[in-house]
């Protein structure tokens, strides 16, 4: 029997110990069309993978910020023809970069940070993705970052994106797998993946934020790497902050 509640603490039962794939699927059920899943062009293709063996239609948004690798458009572009799937991209509002750029320059994270230019090219387009939405679903896992994900649930109501009177729902299906899961899943399922994986890059985001890291070091170390280790969220899942605390 399909699941049809909504309240969080069912859904968080439900969830328990559950396969990622199940997950999605339940996901689906509760949610679908309202549901879609957040994918950065990384190894969160796994989910795309087991959204797709679920067998029905899904929803599937990227934000495309303007500075992601070529080898991340070619890899979004190869997911978007081998699961025949519609791709939706978001991309940030032109006058909000062109002021940005106009006044700072193109890297002006370097110097101040980089959360002005992440809520311009990354949150402003997350909250436009997520307004056509009841539900959300991350590739987040606690394993990424010991800082700030060690307490990412595997379904949760969403901590900043939530509006008074309306409830997001975000599920982190792959919360309780390791790196060496995913990776193990995508070569078992031949997955395709980002050829940037094969270079070094463990985490991808935008290019000029993102680098490949060296054996031994954490996987976000090569993530806004000029930065402090706690400040390495973007926006997009800036409530894990909170979380980790609480
Ligand atoms: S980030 O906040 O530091 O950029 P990360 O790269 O670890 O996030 O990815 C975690 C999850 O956030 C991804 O699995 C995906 O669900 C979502 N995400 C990150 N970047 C994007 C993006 N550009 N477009 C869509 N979803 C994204
Ligand atoms: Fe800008 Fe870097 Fe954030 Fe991308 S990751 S939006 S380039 S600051």
């Amino acid at each position: 029997m399909p699941l049809e509640t909504t309240d969080i603490t069912e859904l968080a039962e439900a969830c328990a110990a559950k396969h990622p794939q199940e997950i999605l699927k339940l996901a689906f059920e509760v949610y679908s069309p309202n549901v879609a899943l957040s994918f950065s062009g990384a190894e969160d293709v796994a989910l795309v993978d087991m959204a797709s063996k679920i067998g029905r239609r899904f929803r599937v948004f990227t934000l495309d910020t303007g500075r992601l690798h070529a080898e991340t458009h070619q890899f979004l572009e190869k997911v978007r023809e081998r699961y025949g799937i519609p791709i939706e991209v978001y991309f940030p509002r032109p006058e909000a970069v062109e002021k940005l750029v106009r006044e700072k320059g193109l890297f002006s994270f370097y110097r101040d940070g980089h959360k002005e230019c992440c809520d311009i090219r990354k949150v402003e387009p997350l909250k436009r993705a997520l307004a056509t939405l009841g539900a959300w679903v991350t590739g987040q896992r606690r394993d990424q970052s010991p800082g700030t994900r060690a307490a990412v649930p595997v379904v949760q109501l969403d901590p900043t994106f939530s509006l008074p009177g309306r409830e997001l729902v975000k599920f982190n299906p792959l919360a309780n797998w390791t790196s060496a899961q995913v990776w193990d899943y995508i070569r078992l399922n031949q997955v395709p993946y980002n050829p940037l994986h094969e270079r070094g890059f463990v985490s991808i985001g935008c290019e000029p934020c993102t680098r490949a890291i060296l054996p031994g070091e954490h996987e976000r170390a090569g993530r806004w790497w000029w930065e402090d280790a706690t400040k390495k969220e973007c926006g997009l899942h800036a409530g894990n902050h909170e979380a980790t605390r609480s």
